[in-house]
């Protein structure tokens, strides 16, 4: 299949993570009937589909990623004809519905882990999954040196003596994806959620399934940088190549899903949640007959500053265009501090999992400035873009959650030593009059996680309408890049003006001159425009010369 001219190409994507979206039975945890509520919100809003993190049957060690049955609905979230409504309802509004699909591990609740348990060694029903005798005396060491992504080893002895695989937590247990029945089974629940009608699979650690044979040790350091999985600092390299991730062999895997989907529904779309670097490596998941999008993580975690973000947007939009892929754009969602806080931050504030309350906190107005300014540099760069749920409405990362609380893996599986990604995970405020600012429809349960205060005065009805709030920029910044086709459109940069500023970046598309300054400084550029949208209001046109002050973006229209 080609990737042109399909709906993703130039979609922007609003990332729902139920637990905290919507709580419509009131029990203090979001819900399918609270997002199918909340649509016509998103309608408004202006984005084209949404995304939906797992609401599968599942235990929720990792909040829904360790899948126990990836054909039913957990009843924490509804059930099946609540999903089946929210995909119908979606439709009607004109909005995709794109679901996640966790292929690296199971729950070890789920029926094949329990079955592999019960068979014990050398069973067919252990081959499904990564089992390994231990090294050293009596096996009691672990197969190789792999740590898990959450901290501590990446491998857990049973009672019978063998060790399991799990990158993550120990209660997910990786598949073995040589077994011809794991692909199977993965045809076919591919199968049964396109039938159901969703549009598109947000795939979870596609870079992952496949692990060098051999499964050898690795001397680098898998770390949480930005609360996910990626290897080390640098990234891979040839002398250092991560077996875990990112091998070759993967690929024929998506390959075998986009043939199998073609025969379904060609229009339904593959996007990688690959932490793979270089993007020239990202782009091999995209080729045609792969998947269709890839998360653009290097964007997400780039410097502030014109250098690098021109050299990032420059690489993505070449390995994306090298393969004939739509790029994409984030730049926060359930696994990463979210924009607003982490742009506030001093340092990077990437390779950070979450915040205490005792580290240094965001600069908040300086968060809410360069995020404003990212997210409307992001919205006209040609490609697809994703939003993460809250942040249209400007809320920041909970930085100050009480340790009780916090329900990441990662915290514990750290010794406490990272705060993990609850900070990001915080339910959605929608009204400020109401308990919980309005997350549990009319009931008065405890959110599962508490909110933050600054979350009540950020409500959604304390926004929506209302102009100069994050939510009325959101939404106007939308449906101009809608109107101006800025999604569907071409960048071409603008040497001159970047030759003469250098803390610009400056691009048109089509006839808008987007214009961002990172500096400290304003920036005056000569040039007869209008402004058609700018992240800070002191933007200023005059005759012949538009001013943007420190850190701000603006569209510019000429004449
Ligand atoms: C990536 C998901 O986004 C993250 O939330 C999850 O913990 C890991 N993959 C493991 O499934």
């Amino acid at each position: 299949m080609t990737n042109q001219t399909r709906w993703w190409q130039d979609a922007v994507v609003y990332q729902i993570y139920p637990r905290s979206f919507a709580d419509a039975n009131g029990d203090g945890m979001g819900d399918i009937p609270g997002v199918t509520a909340k649509l016509p919100y998103l309608k408004d809003l202006g984005v084209d589909a949404v995304w939906l993190s797992p609401f599968y049957r599942s235990p929720q060690a990792d909040a829904g990623y360790d899948v126990a049955n990836y054909r039913e609905v957990d009843p924490l979230f509804g059930s099946l004809a609540d999903a089946d409504e929210m995909i119908a309802r979606a439709h009607e509004l004109g909005l995709k519905v794109i679901v996640d699909l966790v292929p690296n591990h199971t729950s070890d609740e789920h029926e094949w882990f329990q079955a592999a348990l019960a068979a014990g060694p050398g069973s067919p029903e252990r081959e499904r999954y990564i089992f390994r005798e231990g090294k050293g005396p009596g096996g009691s060491e672990p197969p190789n040196n792999w740590d898990s992504i959450f901290g501590g080893p990446a491998w857990t002895r049973l009672a019978d003596g063998q060790w399991y695989l799990h990158l993550f937590d120990s209660k997910q247990p990786d598949l073995n994806w040589e077994h011809e029945e794991v692909r199977q089974e993965f045809l076919d629940i591919l199968e049964f959620w396109t039938r159901r009608g969703v549009d598109g699979f947000r795939i979870d650690v596609a870079h992952g399934l496949v692990k060098a044979p051999g499964l050898p040790d690795w001397e680098g350091k898998v770390i949480m940088a930005e609360g996910a999985e990626r290897n080390t600092p640098d990234g891979p390299t040839a002398q250092n190549p991560v077996p875990m991730f990112d091998q070759d062999g993967v690929h024929e895997i998506y390959r075998a899903w986009r043939a199998h989907l073609d025969t379904l529904s060609p229009e339904v779309a593959l996007i990688a949640e690959a932490w793979v670097e270089p993007l020239s490596r990202l782009a091999l998941y995209v080729r045609p007959d792969e998947m269709q999008q890839a998360f653009n993580f290097s964007y997400l975690t780039a410097d502030w500053g014109a250098a690098s973000m021109r050299t990032v947007i420059t690489d993505s939009l070449e390995s994306m265009n090298s393969v004939g892929a739509a790029p994409t754009w984030v730049l926060s969602n359930h696994d990463v501090i979210r924009h607003i806080s982490r742009f506030g931050l001093a340092g990077k504030g990437r390779g950070q999992n979450g915040l205490f309350a005792s580290d240094p906190q965001p600069d908040a107005a300086r968060g809410r400035r360069r995020a404003k300014a990212a997210t409307l540099q992001m919205l006209a760069l040609p490609g697809s873009a994703y939003i993460y749920q809250g942040e249209e409405l400007g809320l920041p990362e909970h930085t100050r959650m009480p340790d009780e609380f916090r329900q990441d893996p990662a915290f514990e599986r750290t010794g406490g030593a990272e705060a993990g990604r609850d900070g990001c995970r915080v339910p959605i405020p929608w009204d400020s009059q109401q308990p919980a600012a309005g997350f549990s429809f009319g009931a008065d349960a405890a959110p599962w996680l508490p909110q933050p205060e600054e979350y009540r005065e950020l409500a959604a009805d304390q926004q929506v309408g209302v102009p100069g709030s994050m939510y009325e920029f959101y939404h106007a910044a939308l449906r101009i890049r809608r109107e101006l086709g800025l999604g569907g459109g071409e960048l071409a940069w603008e040497e001159e003006l970047m030759q003469q500023h250098p803390d610009l970046v400056a691009f048109e598309n089509g006839d808008v001159l987007v214009v961002t300054n990172y500096g400290a400084e304003p920036v005056g550029i000569r040039a007869r425009a209008r402004v058609v949208a700018a992240s800070d209001s002191a933007v200023t046109a005059a005759a012949e010369e538009v001013v943007l002050p420190a850190e701000a973006t603006a569209w510019l229209r000429r004449g």
